[in-house]
C-alpha cells in the first residue's frame, strides 16, 4: 500500500470523528484545523489537504484511468475539407486520429506518474487569504526543492494556461544545483494554480489572480521563504505581477517570460498618423492579429462561458487535447518535436484528471479583476521591484518595445532571443535557464545571504 493511502486514512479518521454536519464541507471550513480529502472533493486520486505541509504522491483511482482510455478509444473524428489547408480552423483529422489511437492502446498513465512522483518532492497543504477570500480554505498542491547552497535565493515559479507544474520539470535541478558558485542557486516552490493538476478547484467563486497571489504567498510564508523572487509565463507571469504589486514586502524580483500588454490610445493614434517606429509598428500590428484574431478562438469563450465549455472538454479526452494543442502548437518552436503524443497526454491529463472547468474558469475571474477583456490581456498594475523580462520570437507578445515594458514595472533587463516560444522551459529550457542566472544573479539587485 502506498504511504499516501496510509496518510489518507488518518484524515479520513479525524474528519469522521467530529462529522455531525450534513456538509463536511462546511464543517472543514469552520474547523481551526480543516481536512478535505480529494474524495470528498469528487476528485479521481488520493489526497489529504490539511492546514500542515504533507508529502504526496499521485496515485490516481484506477477506474478513472480505465474510463479515460475507454473514452479516448471512443473519439467520434471529424472530417477535414477537400482543398482546406491543415490548421485553417482547427486540427488537422491525422492528428487527432494519432493521439487518440496512442491514447487508447499505448499511453501508460502509470509508468507517467511514477515518473513524475520520482521527479518532484511534491505536497499538499491549506492556506487562507482573510482579505481576500474569507476563511475560505485554498487547498493546494505543489513542489518543493530546496537547494543545499547556503546563498540560495526562494524562487517561486508560477505556471500558465494550458501547463501545470511540469513546466519546471526540464529546470529544477539545474536551479537547485547549479553548476558552480558564479551563478545563483534556488529555492524552487512550483504550486499547481487551483483547479490544476492535483489542486483541487476553488471552493468558491472569483478565485482570481490576486487571490492567488495571496494564496501562493501564504505558501511561501508557511515553507519560511520571508521574501522571495518570482518567475513565469502566461497567467503565471500576469500572477506574478500581481503580487509584486500587491506584496512589496515579499517579492524582490521577477523574471516574466509573458510581458503582455497593449499599445495606448496614444501609440494607436500615432499609428494611424504613421509616426511610429519600425519596432511600434511590428508591435501593433502582432498585437492586435492576437486580440482580434486568435485571443476570441479561446480566451473570450473561456472568460465568459467556461462552464459551457467545460461540459464538453471534461467529458471528452480529445475534445480537451485538441482545444489545447491547436493553440500550443503554433507557438512552440520546434513543434513536432515537443508535441509528440505522449506529452500531449500527459498536459491533457493535468486539467483532465481534476476536471476541466477550473483551469477555464480562471479567465473568467481574471476579466472580472480587469487584467483581461474581449481583447486580449490589459495588465494594469505597475511593478516597483526589479524585473527581466525573456522574449522568444514565437511567442504572441514578440517585440514589445522595452519602452513601453517599462511604462508598467521597473524592467531592469530585456533578453530577446532568436528562437523558443510561449512555454520557453519546455522547448528552450537552456535560454530561461540562462536568463535567470543572468538576472537573478546580478548581486546588486538581489544580494546573496
Ligand atoms: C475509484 O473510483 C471508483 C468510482 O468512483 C470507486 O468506486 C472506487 O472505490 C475508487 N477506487 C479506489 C481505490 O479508491
Ligand atoms: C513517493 O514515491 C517515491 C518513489 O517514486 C518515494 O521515494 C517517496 O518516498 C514517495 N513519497 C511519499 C510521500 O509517498
Ligand atoms: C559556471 O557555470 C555557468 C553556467 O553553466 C557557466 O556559464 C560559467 O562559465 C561557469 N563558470 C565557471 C567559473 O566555471
Amino acid at each position: 500500500m502506498p504511504a499516501a493511502i496510509s496518510w489518507h486514512s488518518s484524515a479520513v479518521l479525524a474528519l469522521c470523528c467530529s462529522a455531525a454536519l450534513a456538509s463536511p464541507l462546511v464543517e472543514a471550513r469552520n474547523s481551526p484545523d480543516v481536512i478535505l480529502t480529494a474524495s470528498e472533493l469528487g476528485l479521481p486520486f488520493e489526497a489529504s489537504f490539511s492546514t500542515a505541509i504533507t508529502p504526496f504522491n499521485i496515485s490516481v483511482n484506477e477506474s478513472f484511468i480505465e474510463m479515460t482510455t475507454l473514452k479516448a478509444s471512443l473519439t467520434r473524428f471529424v472530417d477535414d475539407t477537400p482543398g482546406q489547408a491543415e490548421f485553417t480552423d482547427g486540427p488537422p483529422k491525422r492528428i487527432v486520429q494519432d493521439v487518440a489511437s496512442f491514447w487508447a492502446s499505448e499511453y501508460s498513465w502509470r509508468d507517467v506518474e511514477a515518473d513524475i512522483n520520482a521527479k518532484f518532492k511534491q505536497y499538499t497543504t491549506i492556506v487562507t487569504v482573510p482579505d481576500k477570500f474569507g476563511d475560505t480554505p485554498i487547498p493546494l498542491h505543489f513542489v518543493h526543492h530546496p537547494s543545499p547552497r547556503q546563498d540560495a535565493i526562494p524562487l517561486l515559479f508560477i505556471h500558465g494556461w494550458p501547463g501545470s507544474f511540469l513546466e519546471v520539470e526540464p529546470l529544477i535541478d539545474s536551479l537547485t544545483h547549479p553548476p558552480n558558485s558564479s551563478v545563483p542557486a534556488f529555492h524552487v516552490v512550483a504550486p499547481s494554480l487551483p483547479g490544476y493538476a492535483f489542486s483541487p478547484s476553488p471552493l468558491k467563486a472569483g478565485l482570481g489572480a490576486r487571490v492567488m497571489g495571496g494564496a501562493f504567498n501564504q505558501l511561501m510564508q508557511k515553507l519560511g521563504y520571508a521574501t522571495y523572487v518570482t518567475q513565469g509565463g502566461d497567467f503565471g507571469a500576469i500572477i506574478g505581477r500581481v503580487m509584486a504589486a500587491d506584496l512589496p514586502d515579499a517579492v524582490v524580483g521577477l523574471h516574466s517570460y509573458f510581458w503582455v500588454m497593449n499599445a495606448a490610445q496614444g501609440d494607436l493614434e500615432r499609428y494611424i498618423a504613421g509616426t511610429v517606429t519600425e519596432e511600434e509598428k511590428a508591435f501593433i500590428e502582432t498585437n492586435q492579429r492576437f486580440n482580434h484574431r486568435l485571443w476570441p478562438t479561446f480566451g473570450t469563450l473561456s472568460s465568459m462561458r467556461p462552464r459551457k465549455l467545460s461540459v464538453a472538454l471534461a467529458d471528452s479526452p480529445l475534445g480537451l487535447a485538441m482545444w489545447i494543442y491547436d493553440l500550443l502548437a503554433p507557438v512552440t518552436y520546434k513543434s513536432d518535436e515537443v508535441w509528440v503524443p505522449e506529452r500531449i497526454v500527459t498536459w491533457t491529463m493535468m486539467q483532465w484528471i481534476p476536471g476541466v472547468y477550473a483551469t477555464l474558469a480562471i479567465a473568467e475571474n481574471l476579466a472580472d479583476e480587469g487584467f483581461l477583456s474581449v481583447a486580449g490581456f490589459d495588465i494594469h498594475t505597475y511593478v516597483t521591484q526589479p524585473v527581466a523580462i525573456s522574449d522568444f520570437p514565437l511567442d504572441i507578445w514578440h517585440g514589445l518595445p522595452l519602452e513601453w515594458a517599462q511604462r508598467r514595472g521597473n524592467v531592469k533587463l530585456r533578453m530577446t532571443h532568436d528562437i523558443g516560444g510561449h512555454f520557453p522551459t519546455l522547448d528552450v529550457p537552456e535560454l530561461v535557464l540562462q536568463d535567470t542566472w543572468t538576472f537573478f544573479g546580478d548581486e546588486e539587485l538581489f544580494s546573496r545571504q
